[in-house]
């Protein structure tokens, strides 16, 4: 089955937040495809990032698709305030207390989409392909986490890779992985399927966003 196009999108979380729109503008320059935004509640994950407002003050600063991924308890409380303030994509997680059944989380979906936005699924590093299964045929995208959500900058989780892989004989759009994503962590995860990397420190981090970008699309 062929993949579809590859997608660099930086997370955002690795950036200067003091200069976020410069930031923002300098990735679009260097030939970042989307942006990935992070939004943690503290109970889903134990760290706090952005809500809806400083989505909608990154959507102003670009024309870049935003790729909006949710790692909160209830994302059926906030789904619509994000897509309202910009985002193209909107990922929930499979995990997610608020979606734990599979009406509610299909409903989820189902009113993602027809709010405007693309539908994404996420699944933590343990949790396995056989969960997605009776979701697939209502999501755009899955993003299969390569390091347990909260923090940016762990090291990628080889053990995550096959589950790659069969995610990508069941699904046809776009497979992104997220953490610790690098040149060559990515080039495994391609090599898997993927053709969505999202990567915050192996951009930001780096001298040059360009080359850094370059790198990742191999
Ligand atoms: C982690 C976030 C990631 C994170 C990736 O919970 O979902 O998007 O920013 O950061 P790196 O690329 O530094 O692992
Ligand atoms: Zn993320």
């Amino acid at each position: 089955m062929a993949s579809p196009k590859l997608v660099v999108a930086p997370s955002l979380l690795a950036c200067d937040f003091a200069r976020l729109a410069e930031e923002v503008r300098k990735v679009e320059e260097a030939g970042a495809a989307w942006l990935h935004v992070d939004v943690m509640d503290g109970h889903f994950v134990p760290n706090l990032t952005i809500g809806p407002v400083v989505v909608e003050a990154i959507r102003r600063s670009t024309r870049l698709p935003l790729d909006v991924h949710l790692m909160i308890n209830h994302p059926e409380q906030y789904a619509k305030p994000f897509i309202d303030a910009g985002a193209y994509a909107l990922t929930v997680h499979v995990e997610a207390p608020g979606l734990r059944s599979e009406s509610v989380l299909l409903k989820q979906l189902a009113d993602i989409r027809a709010a405007g936005a693309r539908a994404g699924l996420s699944l933590r590093p343990r949790t396995t392909a056989d969960t997605l299964t009776p979701f697939l045929g209502s999501v755009d995208l899955v993003l299969v986490m390569t390091v347990e959500p909260g923090f940016g900058g762990q090291a990628f989780m080889p053990d995550v890779v096959p589950k790659i892989r069969q995610l990508r004989q069941a699904f046809a759009g776009d497979i992104a992985v997220d953490g610790g994503i690098n040149a060559e962590t990515g080039k495994s995860c391609r090599e898997a399927g993927a053709n969505v990397l999202v990567a915050g420190t192996a951009i930001f981090k780096s001298g040059s966003y360009r080359q850094a970008i370059q790198s990742l699309r191999g």
